[in-house]
C-alpha cells in the first residue's frame, strides 16, 4: 500500500493589492518590496473567511480527485488565523461540504501547517484508521497584520489550498518510480518562537486584578527568521532525501513555502540545485502562511507542470519555530 495526493484545489480572494497600493498606506516602494522579498502583489480578503476559503479549496480538490464529500474520512485544516476559536475551522468546512462521515479538527504549525497536516494525516492512514483525508492550509492573515507596520504588512496575503490524499495499491510509473510519499522530516524549535509571534487574548477572569497587555498583531524579527530558514530548510530537505535514499539530483521540483524569493534562492544554492526546479508564485500572491504550499501545488498540478512520475519535495518553515520536508513521487 502507498499514500498519494489524488487531487488539489485552491481559492483566493478576488481583491488584488499591488505594491503601488501599499505605497499609499505606508512609507515603502514597489522597488524595496520586490528587491527584498520578490512580492509584487497579494490577494486580500474583503469578506472571505478562513472557513469559506478552505471549503472552496476543498470542493475543488474533491472535484479534481473525482470523489464526493461523503467519501471523506478525515478533514484537517492547518491555520493560524481561524475566524472562530470554537468551533474549529475543520468542523465548519465539514458542514459546508456535507462531509458527514468525516472526523474534523484543526492544527496550527503556522507556515509549516500544511506539511504538518499532511504528515499527521499520513500517520492516520498508515495506521489503518482512515483510508483518505482532505488537508487544507487556509489563512486570512490580513486581520492579524498591523497595517501601519511597513516591515510586516507588505509580506502577507490571504488564500487557501487543499489536497485530497488516499491510501492506494502500490503503483509503478513509466519511469520506474513507485508512486507515493517516500519520506517525512519534521522539527520544532520552541525556544526561538518569539522571533515571529502574534498575541491573542490575555488571561482575564474574576480572580486576577489586571489584564496583561497583549499585542494582537504579527511581530517579526525578519533577520532571525531569514537565518533560521536558510540554515534549517536545506538541512531538513537533505535529511528527508537521505531517508528516502535520494539526492537533490533525483528531484524534479522543490515546492517550498513561499515566504521570500531570497530564502528560496539561498536554499537552492545550499542544495546545489538549479533555481529553475524551485517554482514560485509569491510575486502574485505573497506569503499566505500555511496556504502557500498547497496553492502552489494546485497551480503546478492544474498547469501540467507536475507530471506523473515526477519526484517532488515539499518543505515548510515558519513560526513556532517549525520546519519540515517531505519527498514524494506524483502519480
Ligand atoms: N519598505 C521600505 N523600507 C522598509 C520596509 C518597507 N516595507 N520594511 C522595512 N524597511 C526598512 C527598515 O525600517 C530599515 O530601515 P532603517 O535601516 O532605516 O532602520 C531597513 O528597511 C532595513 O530593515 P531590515 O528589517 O533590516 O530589512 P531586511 O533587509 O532584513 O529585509 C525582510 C526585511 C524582507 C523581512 C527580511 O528580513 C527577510 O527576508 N526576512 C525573512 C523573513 C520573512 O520572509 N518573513 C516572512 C514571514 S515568516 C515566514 O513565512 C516563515
Amino acid at each position: 500500500m502507498t499514500i498519494k495526493i489524488s487531487g488539489t484545489g485552491s481559492a483566493l480572494p478576488e481583491k488584488t493589492v499591488t505594491n503601488f497600493d501599499m505605497e499609499k498606506l505606508v512609507e515603502t516602494s514597489d522597488e524595496w518590496i520586490r528587491e527584498r522579498t520578490g512580492i509584487a502583489q497579494r490577494r486580500i480578503s474583503t469578506g472571505d473567511t478562513v472557513s469559506t476559503l478552505a471549503a472552496a479549496a476543498c470542493q475543488s480538490a474533491l472535484e479534481d480527485a473525482g470523489v464526493s464529500a461523503q467519501d471523506v474520512d478525515l478533514i484537517l485544516v492547518a491555520t493560524c488565523s481561524p475566524e472562530l476559536l470554537l468551533p474549529c475551522c475543520a468542523c465548519q468546512v465539514q458542514s459546508a461540504l456535507g462531509a458527514d462521515r468525516a472526523v474534523a479538527f484543526d492544527l496550527n504549525a503556522a507556515c509549516s501547517g500544511f506539511l504538518f497536516a499532511l504528515n499527521t494525516a499520513c500517520a492516520y492512514l498508515n495506521a489503518g484508521l482512515y483510508r483518505n483525508a482532505l488537508i487544507v492550509g487556509s489563512e486570512v492573515l490580513s486581520k492579524l497584520i498591523d497595517w501601519s507596520d511597513r516591515s510586516t504588512c507588505v509580506l502577507f496575503g490571504d488564500g487557501a489550498g487543499a489536497a485530497y490524499i488516499e491510501r492506494t495499491e502500490d503503483r509503478v510509473c513509466e519511469n520506474g518510480r513507485r508512486v507515493g510519499i517516500e519520506s517525512v522530516v519534521q522539527g520544532s524549535d520552541g525556544a526561538k518562537g518569539m522571533v515571529l509571534s502574534c498575541g491573542e487574548r490575555a488571561v482575564a477572569n474574576p480572580f486576577i486584578r489586571q489584564e496583561e497587555a497583549v499585542w494582537p498583531y504579527v511581530r517579526m524579527d525578519g533577520q532571525e527568521v531569514y537565518k533560521f530558514a536558510t540554515r534549517q530548510v536545506p538541512r531538513c530537505i537533505q535529511e528527508a532525501l537521505e531517508m528516502a535514499g535520494r539526492t537533490a539530483e533525483d528531484v524534479d521540483l522543490f515546492v517550498l513555502h513561499q515566504a521570500n524569493v531570497r530564502i528560496i534562492e539561498a536554499v537552492a544554492k545550499r542544495l546545489k540545485a538549479d533555481i529553475s526546479r524551485f517554482p514560485m508564485n509569491l510575486s502574485r500572491v505573497g506569503n499566505m502562511s500555511s496556504a502557500t504550499i498547497p496553492v502552489l501545488l494546485d497551480e503546478l498540478n492544474r498547469g501540467g507542470r507536475i507530471k506523473k512520475g515526477d519526484r517532488i519535495v515539499l518543505s515548510g518553515f515558519g513560526a513556532g519555530l517549525t520546519y519540515g520536508a517531505s519527498v514524494m513521487v506524483w502519480g
